[in-house]
C-alpha cells in the first residue's frame, strides 16, 4: 500500500513554482502526456506565432520579409534563444537543418580539426542515426579513418593519442542514463581528442553548460523538450575558441559573408552564422520561436529539481504498487539520470499500447523497453500518480496482453 496520496501529489503541485508554465501548454483535456521526450506538445504561442508569420510576413509581406521580418536572422536569433538553456552565449548557436544534417556538420568539421588522427570514439549504444552518419562522415573524411563504437565503459581506457573525436550522447535515449559530460569532455581534452555532444534528450530538460565544460561541439534537436513541433529545425554550437578555425563541410550560399554578392568562390560568414547551409525554415523556425517562450525567465536550476523530484517519485510508486513486475533500466543515482525513466517487460509494447488507450502516453523501443518521460514544465505530480495507477491497471487486468498489440505501427 502506497503511503503518497492524492493530498501529497496536489500538494506538491500547488508548491510548484513551475506550475504556471503548464497553462502555456495546449494539451488535450484528460491527457497524461509522458511522451515530450519523443514530441513534445503545443505552446499556444508557438500556433499564435506561425499564424502571424503566415498571415502578416508571408501574405502580406511576401519577399520584403526577408529583410522587414527579420528571416535572415532567424536562425541565429533563434539559436539566442537556445543558448542560455546550453551554457552558450549570445551568436554561438544556429537553429537550422535537423539533427543528423548538424550532426554531419559538426563530425565533419571536427575531423579537419585533427588531421594526423585516425579513430573516432563512439558509444556503441549511441542512437542510430549518430552511429550511421559517424561512419559515413569518416569514410568521407581525406584520410583513412576507424570508427570505434563501444561499450560505455571501454570507452575512457581507448582516449589514447590517435583519437580525433568523440562523439556521444549526453542522456541515453532508451534508458535516460545521463554522461558525465565536464567530466568526459576533460577527458577526451586530455587525450587531445575533440568532444561533440549530442543533446538531443537534455535541452530543455537537463541544464547543461557547454562553456563551463569547455566543450568543442554541440548538437540537439528541438522536438522533444523544446516543443518546436514535429521535425522543428536542430541546433549547431561551436566552442567561440574554436569556430573561426571550423570549415563548413555542408558549405551553402546562406553561410557565405555576403550571400548576395553570388560569388561563386565561398567566403564563410565569421562565426556559426557560416555554418549555416540553406534558406531558412521560416514557419518552423516561428513556430519554435514561439515554443521558447515557455522558456523565458526559468530557472533551469527549478526545472531540474522538479524533474528528479518527478522520476524519483514515479520509480518509487511503481516499484511499491507493483512489486518486481516491471525492472528499471535508468539509474536511480540522480547525477546519472536525465529526465525520462525506462523500464524493461517482456509486454513492453502491448504496455505503453494499453496505458495510451487509457490516455497516458509513453512509448516504447524495442525491443522491451517501455520509455515515459517527464517534462517539468508541464507533467505534474498528479500525474505520476494517475498514471502508475493506470499501469497497475493494465497490468492487474491483462490488458497489455490483448490480441490487438501483437503487431506494431511504424512508429513506437
Ligand atoms: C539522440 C538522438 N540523436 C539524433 C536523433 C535524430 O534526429 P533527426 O531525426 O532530427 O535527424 C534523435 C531522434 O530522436 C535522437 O534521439
Amino acid at each position: 500500500m502506497t503511503r503518497y496520496s492524492r493530498a501529497d501529489a496536489l500538494a506538491a503541485d500547488a508548491a510548484d513554482p513551475l506550475a504556471g508554465r503548464r497553462d502555456a501548454f495546449d494539451l488535450p483535456a484528460g491527457l497524461i502526456y509522458l511522451d515530450g521526450n519523443s514530441l513534445g506538445p503545443l505552446v499556444r504561442a508557438s500556433a499564435a506565432r506561425v499564424d502571424a508569420v503566415v498571415a502578416d510576413q508571408w501574405a502580406r509581406g511576401l519577399v520584403t520579409s526577408w529583410n522587414t521580418a527579420g528571416w535572415m536572422d532567424l536562425p541565429l536569433a533563434v539559436g539566442d534563444r537556445i543558448a542560455p538553456l546550453i551554457g552558450a552565449g549570445p551568436g554561438e548557436v544556429a537553429a537550422m537543418d535537423t539533427l543528423t544534417i548538424v550532426l554531419a556538420k559538426a563530425i565533419g568539421a571536427a575531423l579537419e580539426l585533427r588531421p594526423e588522427r585516425s579513430t573516432v570514439l563512439t558509444d556503441a549504444a549511441n542512437f542510430h542515426t549518430d552511429l550511421y552518419i559517424l561512419e559515413a562522415m569518416a569514410r568521407r573524411a581525406r584520410r583513412p579513418l576507424r570508427v570505434r563504437a563501444l561499450d560505455r565503459e571501454d570507452l575512457l581506457g581507448a582516449l589514447d593519442e590517435s583519437v580525433a573525436l568523440v562523439m556521444l550522447t549526453h542522456v541515453d535515449f532508451r534508458t535516460g542514463e545521463m554522461l558525465d559530460l565536464p567530466g568526459l569532455t576533460a577527458r577526451a581534452h586530455q587525450a587531445g581528442a575533440l568532444m561533440l555532444w549530442d543533446l538531443a534528450h537534455s535541452t530543455g530538460a537537463v541544464p547543461v553548460d557547454l562553456a563551463g565544460a569547455d566543450a568543442d561541439f554541440a548538437a540537439g534537436c528541438t522536438y522533444k523538450y523544446l516543443n518546436g513541433g514535429p521535425g522543428s529545425p536542430a541546433f549547431l554550437w561551436v566552442a567561440p575558441r574554436l569556430v573561426a578555425d571550423v570549415a563548413n563541410p555542408l558549405p551553402g550560399w546562406l553561410g557565405h559573408a555576403r550571400p548576395f554578392d553570388f560569388e561563386s568562390a565561398f567566403t564563410p560568414a565569421p562565426g556559426i552564422r557560416g555554418l549555416v547551409t540553406s534558406t531558412p525554415s521560416i514557419l518552423a523556425l516561428a513556430a519554435l520561436d514561439g515554443a521558447l517562450d515557455v522558456f523565458d525567465g526559468v530557472d533551469l536550476a527549478a526545472v531540474r529539481a522538479k524533474s528528479l523530484a518527478l522520476t524519483d517519485l514515479f520509480i518509487t510508486l511503481v516499484e511499491e504498487r507493483l512489486p518486481g513486475a516491471l525492472s528499471l533500466v535508468t539509474p536511480r543515482d540522480h547525477a546519472r539520470r536525465g529526465s525520462q525513466v525506462a523500464w524493461r517487460h517482456p509486454a513492453a509494447f502491448g504496455i505503453v499500447q494499453a496505458l495510451i488507450a487509457r490516455g497516458v502516453v509513453g512509448d516504447f523501443r524495442a525491443p522491451d523497453i517501455a520509455r515515459f518521460g517527464f517534462a517539468p514544465l508541464y507533467v505534474r505530480f498528479v500525474d505520476v500518480l494517475d498514471a502508475v495507477e493506470h499501469l497497475a491497471a493494465v497490468l492487474e487486468g491483462g490488458e497489455h496482453l490483448d490480441a490487438r498489440y501483437a503487431t506494431r505501427p511504424a512508429v513506437t
